[in-house]
């Protein structure tokens, strides 16, 4: 006869195989601050991007072009001079333009390593923490259908950098003034310049990014500039998160700064 302590035979970590424990976790910290915070800053940041990108408006204040709305794909983009605004989709497309392109940064964040991480745990509880176990009984990891298509992370990683690229050519464009004169800078060129620092270094960090450009190697003895590159990307890698949140951050001011101009809040202050 079994002991009468002898668990029930359920799945995960209430199945037969692990240790009977009754209580729900044996932690006694503040497991939840974490997952809680990263639910309330992702929340944040997905009711800003939503509300802005279905805008459809504001995104433009001469020189400065919303990172949301950049390149400009349709015909219905607002003039940008200068600006990357190549109407390929032509007339036919009514709806904000930003829902075109935005598509790249977002499955680029949504299947980035770290960004699975934050929302595994803090909107799927799948575990909310370390030691704490899932609600759900069965775990299948990303073995399978959906998640099996996490792995088009290294595909958008190559997207991810034309869309940097593209960005970079904004913040070139910055360093005009309301009239295009070349050689000025405002606050704005500020924003934007703390911006594109980040994304390229949230990009380059990229665990994709890292294989790329260092994996699948047998000696590195043999290929010393590699070596090199991956030692570089690996401690851009290590900062990782807080490039993620940094590089999140830094693109929602950038475009709330062009918001807050375009809309007449206030006048970009200029330097020279
Ligand atoms: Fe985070 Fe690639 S792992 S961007």
């Amino acid at each position: 006869e079994p002991p009468a302590t002898e668990p029930e035979h359920r799945g995960g970590v209430r199945s037969g195989t692990r240790a009977a424990i009754s209580a729900p976790h044996l932690r006694t910290d503040r497991w939840w601050l974490a997952p809680a915070a990263t639910a309330a800053g992702l929340l944040a940041f997905v009711v800003y991007s939503t509300w802005r990108a279905f805008a459809d408006a504001d995104y433009y204040a001469a020189p400065y072009v919303s990172p949301f709305y950049s390149p400009c794909l349709a015909e219905n983009c607002e003039p940008m001079r200068g600006g990357p605004n190549w109407e390929l989709f032509g007339g036919w497309w009514g709806i904000s333009p930003a829902i075109i392109i935005l598509i790249f940064p977002l499955g680029f964040r949504l299947t980035c390593y770290y960004y699975r991480k934050a929302y595994y745990r803090s909107f799927w509880a799948s575990p909310p923490a370390c030691a704490v176990a899932e609600p759900h009984a069965k775990y299948t990891g990303e073995s399978r259908f959906p998640l099996i298509l996490q792995n088009v992370h290294r595909y958008f990683f190559y997207a991810a950098l034309l869309v940097a690229c593209v960005l970079t050519w904004d913040t070139v464009l910055a360093f005009r003034d309301e009239n295009y004169a070349w050689g000025h800078m405002g606050l704005g060129t500020l924003v934007f310049l703390v911006n594109i620092v980040l994304i390229w270094a949230y990009t380059l960090s990229c665990h994709s990014c890292r294989h790329i450009v260092g994996g699948k190697l047998k000696h590195f003895s043999k290929h010393p500039v590699r070596y090199r590159m991956w030692q570089w990307v690996g401690r851009l890698n290590a900062r990782h998160m807080q490039l993620a949140w940094a590089s999140l951050i830094s693109v929602a001011v950038a475009d709330l700064y062009v918001y807050l101009v375009a809309s007449g809040v206030f006048d970009d202050p200029r330097f020279f």
